[in-house]
């Protein structure tokens, strides 16, 4: 088989590995992909947002499966064009990325499948925001309804800080767009898991539980990234909660989904917040998670190329994935400056290894510098992978591989993985 991994990040990179270590394929081919997926695949300088130069090499060279990393490109209909000129296609149409590209439509889905989630108001008018927003004391999280790269979620105490970001998403468009219209939600507490699973728009096969750590420093403080690591399992996350998670959440989503005549086949990807009555969806992505998949994908011991096509042809009956019962963690390290702006530029040495067997360095934002060597280009740099025997001996091994990845500037967080705040309090 020939198999196209679109995107070129940390996530693509794993995927791409894991895809090559498949008897089933032949050719790897990633889009754009970066120096690290160059080492697992063939890079083709395509962007990944690019619908119709995709589809048209997709044509070209004969693809059996294209795998969809980021949001964009599903939101955009990538997956619609591929599956009219009949190729396979892991990753949902336009229609069914909705459930990520909009909140509000995601928050509606959950309400007509009665599916556990915060209580909320969407809005397209400051006023009514505003008075939604009072009604709970300004204790509310705020989030623009469309896509904004991770950015869109404010968290409020108080009316302030409310009205704050009201004002900022609906009325200084600091989204774009994507702001024209706001959900204010109930506020929960709780820890959070990402729970991800493959669906072929009818069954889902669920993937072993993450965890993310979204705040840039240490014990969960600072401004909130992309993700500086994961870890798979998570304390937080047993066998009974996934049963009530595909029970309650991702099946009843996958048949709403089916239902208006919009089948999600893709990764669906639950944020949940497990307060004391329960699990609760925060959000919905269409897509696996970055950098949730890096850990994710070194728990799975079997080929994922038979699942992934099994999903993408609609039919995922035949398919059950082994788990390797050992821990991974995965720790991001990101340029200096990140989450604002970051200095690109600088080489980096050592992220190619050779590293003890269990450890991986997935790229992300890395490019070819001038000489050959490999340097940084862009906030996540690359994520440091380990398996262990649990999750403090997966820490403590990528901790170790770290130490011999070195760039200027370099930032990553020393307690991902490890006891204490990485327990989502
Ligand atoms: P989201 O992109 O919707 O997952 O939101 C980003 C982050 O905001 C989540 O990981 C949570 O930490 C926080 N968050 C989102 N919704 C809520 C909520 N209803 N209550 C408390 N925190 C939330
Ligand atoms: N790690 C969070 C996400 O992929 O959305």
């Amino acid at each position: 088989m020939r198999i196209l991994v679109v995107g070129g990040g940390g996530r693509e990179h794993a995927l791409a590995w894991k895809i090559r270590q498949s008897p089933l394929v032949s050719r790897v081919f990633c889009a754009p992909g970066n120096p690290g997926t160059a080492r697992v695949a063939e890079n083709v300088a395509i962007a990944a947002d690019d619908v119709e130069a995709l589809a048209r090499w997709t044509a070209d060279n004969r693809i059996d499966l294209v795998v969809v990393g980021p949001e964009a490109p599903l939101v955009l209909g990538l997956a619609d064009r591929l599956a009219a000129a009949g190729t396979p296609v892991f990753g949902p149409s336009a229609a069914a990325a909705q459930l990520e590209g909009s909140k509000a439509f995601s928050k509606e889905v959950m309400a007509a499948a009665g599916i556990p989630t915060a209580a909320y108001g969407a809005f397209e008018s400051l006023e009514p925001a505003l008075a939604h927003a009072r009604a709970a004391a300004g204790r509310v999280v705020v989030k623009a309804d469309g896509l904004a790269a991770g950015k869109g979620v404010v968290v409020c105490g108080d009316m302030a800080e409310a009205e704050a970001a009201l004002r900022s998403i609906l009325v200084d468009r600091i989204h774009g767009n994507a702001g024209a219209r706001v959900v204010v939600e109930e506020r929960l507490t709780g820890p959070e898991a990402s729970i991800i699973a493959l669906s072929d728009g009818e069954r889902v096969r669920v993937l072993p539980p993450a965890q993310d750590h979204k705040r840039i420093s240490d014990g969960d403080r600072g401004p909130n990234t992309g993700g500086m690591g994961a870890f798979s399992p998570t304390p937080s996350v047993d066998d009974a909660l996934i049963s009530e998670v595909e029970r309650s959440v991702l099946l009843p989503t996958v048949r709403e989904m089916a239902r208006r005549g919009t089948p999600f086949r893709g990764a669906l990807y639950a944020g949940l917040m497990l307060t004391p009555d329960g699990p609760r969806v925060l959000e919905f992505n269409a897509r696996f998670g970055d950098p949730e998949t890096q850990p994710i994908l070194m728990r799975l011991p079997g080929d994922l190329v038979p699942a992934l096509l099994a999903a993408a042809r609609g039919d995922l009956s035949g398919v059950g994935l082994e788990v390797d019962p050992r821990a991974a963690v995965g720790v991001v390290m990101a340029a200096e400056g990140y989450p604002g702006k970051v200095t690109v530029g600088d080489v980096i040495e050592g992220a190619d290894g050779p590293f003890p067997p269990g450890v991986q360095v997935f790229h992300a934002g890395t490019k070819a510098g001038p000489d050959g060597r490999t340097v940084t280009s862009g906030g996540r740099v690359l994520t440091v992978c380990a398996l262990g025997a649990d999750r403090a001996d997966a820490a403590s091994r990528a901790y170790q591989a770290l130490t011999s990845v070195r760039f200027r500037g370099a930032q990553y967080r020393r307690d991902i993985g490890r006891a204490g705040p990485g327990e989502g309090t």
